[in-house]
């Protein structure tokens, strides 16, 4: 053994003694200081987790955006339990398929905003269904007769996942920087100005432009919803110049802005579209890749010999795909996506008050159940720990939420939310920064 390495065994082992032992290393955690503070969720019931200690949380957040029917929805349990008895898994690479996969596709396509879309299953995250979207989009053009057509546009605070075509098409510097460059071929804008989407588009020039992502409501980059305008312009600018406009909607799709898409909402008609999240809510893991019939042309045409050589081992995996159509029954004989529709106006005038806090910059709320209070910059300024010690504020009176690009608190609650939780989120929030603003 190198002495480095027998240096580097001891510090680790002196490090242990002091903590709590754990094996498990948390995505985005300082695992130098977290083994010991960890909150162990164990149950959740509605729009409320609870810990190994027995502790209730109201959960603002929904997860990372997706139990949006809410946790311990025993149907959902249910479903995935009858599939797989009848067979858990089974490819469908090739010839292979099964009637939950077949189902959940026709069924996403029914709900599509695109008329005529094919749905591309993929087994994972967002991350999953950016990287298809990615690959799909290169594909295309090279089926299409123009391989020139390489280059991805991305916008500036955008997220779109952590696999390598995410990261890269990332616009939150601190979570691409210790990794770029990763794939070539990526291009960045501001995320507010369609003009300079055009710029860049002329730039690069039109026969090298594959695709632009977008994001209709920024999520993870600090909820921002679309500027007056902006998402008309940049699709407009996308057909002028020929490149194809696929919406992120890993975050949006499946009812959070109050429709089933975004993308209908703000009658964007994009060549592709990515989900995953609430397309199960999270009850397991499954995502999709909405295509239009303009990119499935060239893969679909009789006699075509072209063919989309990419897929994940648990795409199309039956017990997901069964959880899934579950959890989209769930949302329709419950009238969940009305129910985020009418809770729109609740969630803005609740929180509204918060911006006049002297440590909140702005308040952003009013696209569904998606919203985010920034601190100032003065107040980061100042205590560049203060975001974090005012999420722990917030959890300390019993809501859980987390900060976004160091900037804003996030608010994504379970479409099952009542209005006095509602309030309840908003009265820790003000509770908590009256807290930190007292010192
Ligand atoms: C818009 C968007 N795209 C992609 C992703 C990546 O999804 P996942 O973390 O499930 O892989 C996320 C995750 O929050 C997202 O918000």
């Amino acid at each position: 053994m190198g002495q480095a390495h027998a240096r580097a065994q001891a510090r680790a082992g002196q490090a242990q003694a002091g903590q709590a032992r754990t094996a498990m290393w948390n995505p985005f955690a300082n695992m130098a200081t977290l083994p010991g503070s960890a909150i162990t969720i164990v149950r959740g019931e509605g729009s409320t987790v609870f810990d190994a200690d027995g502790r209730a949380y109201l959960d603002a957040l929904a997860s990372l955006w997706y139990c949006n029917v809410g946790y311990g929805r025993a149907e959902l349990a249910e479903a995935a339990a009858a599939q797989m008895r009848q067979i858990a898994g089974f490819q469908v690479f090739e010839y292979y398929t099964n009637p939950p996969a077949e189902a959940l596709c026709q069924r996403i396509a029914d709900l599509a905003p695109v008329p005529g879309s094919k749905v591309f299953l993929t087994p994972g995250g967002g991350s999953d269904a950016v990287d298809t979207a990615g690959k799909l989009a290169r594909a295309y053009w090279r089926a299409a007769g123009e391989p020139g057509r390489q280059v991805i546009i991305s916008r500036s605070h955008a997220y779109h996942g952590m696999n390598a075509y995410g990261t890269s098409l990332g616009g939150i510097p601190l979570l691409t920087e210790a990794f770029s460059p990763l794939v070539g071929q990526v291009e960045q804008v501001p995320w507010d100005e369609p003009a300079a989407l055009e710029k860049t588009i002329e730039m690069i020039g039109d026969s090298r432009v594959a695709a632009f992502f977008c994001e209709p409501v920024i999520g993870a980059g600090g909820v921002y919803p679309p500027p007056d305008g902006y998402l008309r312009a940049v699709r407009e600018i996308c057909r002028r110049h020929d490149v194809l406009f696929v919406a992120d909607e890993v975050i949006t799709g499946f009812g959070r802005t109050g429709a089933w898409f975004a993308s209908g909402r703000y009658g964007l008609q994009p060549d592709l579209i990515t989900t995953a999240k609430g397309l199960s809510s999270g009850y397991l893991p499954i995502g999709a890749v909405i295509a239009g019939p303009r990119v499935t042309e060239p893969f679909w045409r009789p006699g075509s010999a072209e063919v989309f050589r990419h897929g994940y081992t648990y795409s199309g995996h039956p017990a997901a795909a069964a959880v899934a159509l579950a959890n989209l029954d769930l949302i329709e004989r419950e009238q969940l996506i009305g129910r985020v529709a009418a809770l729109e106006p609740v969630l803005a005038s609740a929180l509204a008050p918060l911006a006049s806090h002297r440590l909140v910059a702005e308040v952003r709320a009013g696209t569904g159940l998606l919203a985010a209070v920034e601190i100032t910059e003065e107040a980061r300024a100042a205590d560049p720990a203060i975001g974090q010690r005012i999420v722990l504020a917030v959890r300390a009176r019993g809501v859980i939420t987390r900060l976004l690009r160091g900037i804003a608190l996030q608010v994504s609650p379970p479409f099952v939310i009542t209005e006095p939780e509602i309030a309840r989120i908003a009265e820790a929030f003000a509770g908590a920064l009256d807290e930190i603003a007292a010192g």
